[in-house]
């Protein structure tokens, strides 16, 4: 019975939908359990691309049920769009597939509204966060001020409209008081959320039961994380993070599940880094060579969100991010993705310490909430001319790739067991 974890260890987008799907083709249940639709997951099958925000990525295997977890947010409008829009790829779309926690929070839209203007007043001051804008920071903080509106109000839509107009009216004054922003309207937002309720009523499950069900029949259930190690509000670059906890302890408190049920915990992470929004980056690349790993947009997979088509900042792999991403989640091995898009440079570097103060540090000495202090220490490694998102087998990389990969093995002490030199289901090298 057993509960493999996949994990972003970076600052998110490090590939984890394309992970998932490759894992799902043996799955029976994939489940998400935490975040909301700030996650923009990528699935590509042939010449459907699929990007998920709310569903697990699992949802495009036909064989395997998505699980939406208590420790979600949940937009009920944005997932009734996901739901549309996947129905009409072809994908089977019904409560039998898929089951939404009765503990996971609902985002509404004054959630969304106070997330756009307590950014818009803390860019005034200069401590932005570079949110996603999707309202998951006022929702979670609702959720630990204990006032927040759980899904299993969707199956009560008497007490749904009672709390959310008292919900929109509360946060109202916040929006008119604090931020000088207009007020929303509680009784044409308690009419929107009554016509969700009729939608959603039948997916909404004790998926905490339903998930010891099957991991007790022998299932394989996928974890499947969202966000990344960095962004995790207690592990991540606080406070540049989000509000839920994407590393591997968030699956347990995420799902209602105990730990004994975990099996491999996969860290997935590019072959470079990336970040979007706010705060520091110690191996950033700036001019040509970020616009070299960020590419100019016209391929799918360049680096502009899922979500928000911002563009994200790149870099260099950093081992002292990746090694704390392997303690924190106490992963097991790694799936490096994007292999392909370093074919073509001279040079590719990784980090293998910082320096501050004239001190050289391999481990952050108090985690990574400021790493403004830190400059990043490079070692510089033959590149590699040859195209290798055709590679199916270790041996058909060319020696500077296979040593790349294999210095990244020796100095995370994880072996890699994936690598992905391509977005499509077959880019994939699975080394002995
Ligand atoms: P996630 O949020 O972690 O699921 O990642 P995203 O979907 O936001 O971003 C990853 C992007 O890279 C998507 O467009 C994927 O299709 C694409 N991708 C994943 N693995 C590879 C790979 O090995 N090579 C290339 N070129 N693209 C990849
Ligand atoms: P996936 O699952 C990359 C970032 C935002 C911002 C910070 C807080 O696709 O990897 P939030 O809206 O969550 O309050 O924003 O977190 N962020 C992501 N960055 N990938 C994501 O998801 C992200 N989800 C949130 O850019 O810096
Ligand atoms: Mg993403």
């Amino acid at each position: 019975m057993p509960l493999d974890i996949i994990i972003g260890a970076q600052w998110g987008d490090e590939g984890k939908g394309r992970i998932t799907d490759l894992l799902a083709e043996r799955a029976q249940v994939v489940a998400r359990y935490s975040g909301g639709d700030n996650a923009g997951h990528t699935v590509t099958v042939g010449r459907r691309i699929f990007k998920l925000h709310l569903l697990p990525s699992g949802i495009v295997h036909p064989g395997a049920v998505g699980v939406l977890g208590n420790g979600m947010v949940i937009n009920p409008a944005r997932l009734l769009d996901e739901m549309d829009r996947l129905s009409q790829l072809g994908v089977e779309v019904s409560p039998r597939r898929i089951k939404i926690s009765a503990g996971a929070h609902l985002i509404t839209p004054a959630h969304v509204a106070l997330d756009r203007a307590d950014e818009v007043s803390r860019s005034k001051t200069g401590d932005k966060i570079g949110t996603t804008g999707r309202g998951i920071g006022p929702a979670y903080t609702d959720k630990s001020a204990r006032r927040g509106l759980r899904a299993e109000l969707l199956l009560d839509p008497e007490r749904l409209g009672d709390r959310v107009v008292e919900h929109v009216r509360q946060t109202n004054v916040t929006l008119e008081k604090i931020y000088g922003q207009p007020p929303l309207d509680p009784v044409a937002v308690a009419a929107e959320y009554a016509a969700h309720a009729r939608q959603l009523a039948s997916y909404i499950t004790d998926t905490s039961l339903y998930l010891h069900q099957r991991l007790s029949e022998g299932a394989l259930v996928l974890a499947e994380g969202a966000q990344g190690t960095l962004l995790d509000l207690d592990h991540g670059t606080y406070p540049y993070v989000t509000s839920s906890s994407p590393t591997s302890g968030g699956v347990f408190s995420g799902l209602g599940l105990g730990p004994k049920f975990a099996n491999r915990i996969i860290g997935v992470t590019k072959a470079f880094q990336t970040r979007v929004g706010e705060g520091p980056f110690p191996t950033e690349a700036f001019g040509a060579e970020a616009e070299r790993l960020r590419g100019t947009g016209e391929n799918p997979w360049d680096e502009f969100g899922t979500t928000t088509g911002r563009p994200r900042r790149c870099g260099w792999l950093d081992l002292v991010l990746l090694r704390y991403a392997i303690r924190v989640n106490g992963l097991t091995e790694l799936a490096l993705t994007k292999l392909d898009v370093l074919s073509g440079l001279n040079t590719v570097r990784l980090c293998t310490a910082y320096t501050a103060e004239e001190k050289t540090y391999t481990e952050l000495p108090l985690g990574p909430a400021d790493l403004a202090p830190f400059r990043a220490v490079c070692e510089e490694l033959p590149g590699w001319s040859e195209e290798v998102s055709g590679a199916r087998q270790l041996a058909d990389l060319p020696p500077a790739a296979r040593n790349y990969i294999r210095r990244i093995e020796a100095l995370s002490g994880l072996p890699v067991t994936l690598i992905s030199v391509g977005p499509e289901r077959n880019q994939i090298i699975r080394p002995d």
